[in-house]
């Protein structure tokens, strides 16, 4: 799997370095190129930025350093997916992240400001499958916070990345339904005792209750997924 993100901070992807994806980055599981969208720019000021057409507040992002950029990132590709961050796009969910997981080439433009020129999309549709991605239904100052969680999302769910699959079975998400609580030792902790069904080895019992717990958890708190 390869991600290529295009920003003018490539800075905020250097703690993709670290962690579990920096490990599937050294062992080959994941390639990741950043692209400085300013290194497209051919002025003194190396400038991405301009004043809307029929006017309005803030600036909407060039069309011209966007196309460079993608022109290179895109040209090595047989068939990309290319996301724009926004919080006009469709909402990134878990069905989604692991559809994702299994494409080869993921590319990624972090939009600032009021937003990136239309024409960036529609020309970029003439050539990629493009998504436009919201987090969630709050604004960021930026694509980039967006990207790093979809990275994180995706990255996990590439066979290999994690080390033990089945640890993802049991998550938030994954079947619809929010997860049960966990607990470890001590079986009491500051007056606060682990439930005794946990403590019983009886497996069957020790399922359904959890199932119960996810039911009832998803029911208190996230009642728009059971409807779904
Ligand atoms: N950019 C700004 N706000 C965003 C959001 N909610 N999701 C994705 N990208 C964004």
């Amino acid at each position: 799997m390869r991600f290529d993100i295009v920003t003018i901070f490539p800075e905020f992807f250097e703690i993709l370095d670290i962690s579990l994806l920096g490990r599937a980055r050294q062992t080959g599981l994941i390639e990741l190129g950043v692209y400085n969208l300013r290194d497209y720019t051919h002025d003194r000021h190396r400038t991405v930025d301009d004043t809307p057409y029929g006017g309005g507040a803030g600036m909407v992002m060039k069309p011209e350093p966007w196309g460079e950029a993608l022109d290179e990132v895109l040209s090595p590709s047989a068939d990309p997916v290319v996301i724009f961050p926004s919080p006009a796009g469709e909402v990134f969910t878990q069905k989604m992240a692991r559809e994702l997981s299994a494409e080869e080439h993921i590319v990624f433009g972090c939009g600032r400001y009021e937003g990136i020129d239309q024409r960036v999309f529609d020309h970029t549709a003439e050539r990629a499958r493009v998504r436009l991605v919201s987090l969630g239904d709050y604004v960021l100052n930026g694509g980039e916070v967006a990207v790093m969680a979809m990275i994180e999302a995706i990255g996990r769910l590439v066979p290999g990345v994690v080390g033990n699959p089945e640890s993802l079975v049991d998550e938030s998400h994954e079947d619809g339904l929010l997860e049960y609580p966990s607990y470890t030792k001590p079986a009491s902790w500051r007056g606060h005792d682990v439930p005794p069904i946990l403590l019983s080895g009886n497996h069957g019992a020790v399922d359904a209750w959890r199932r119960e717990q996810q039911v009832e958890r998803t029911r208190r708190v996230r009642p728009d997924l059971l409807a779904d």
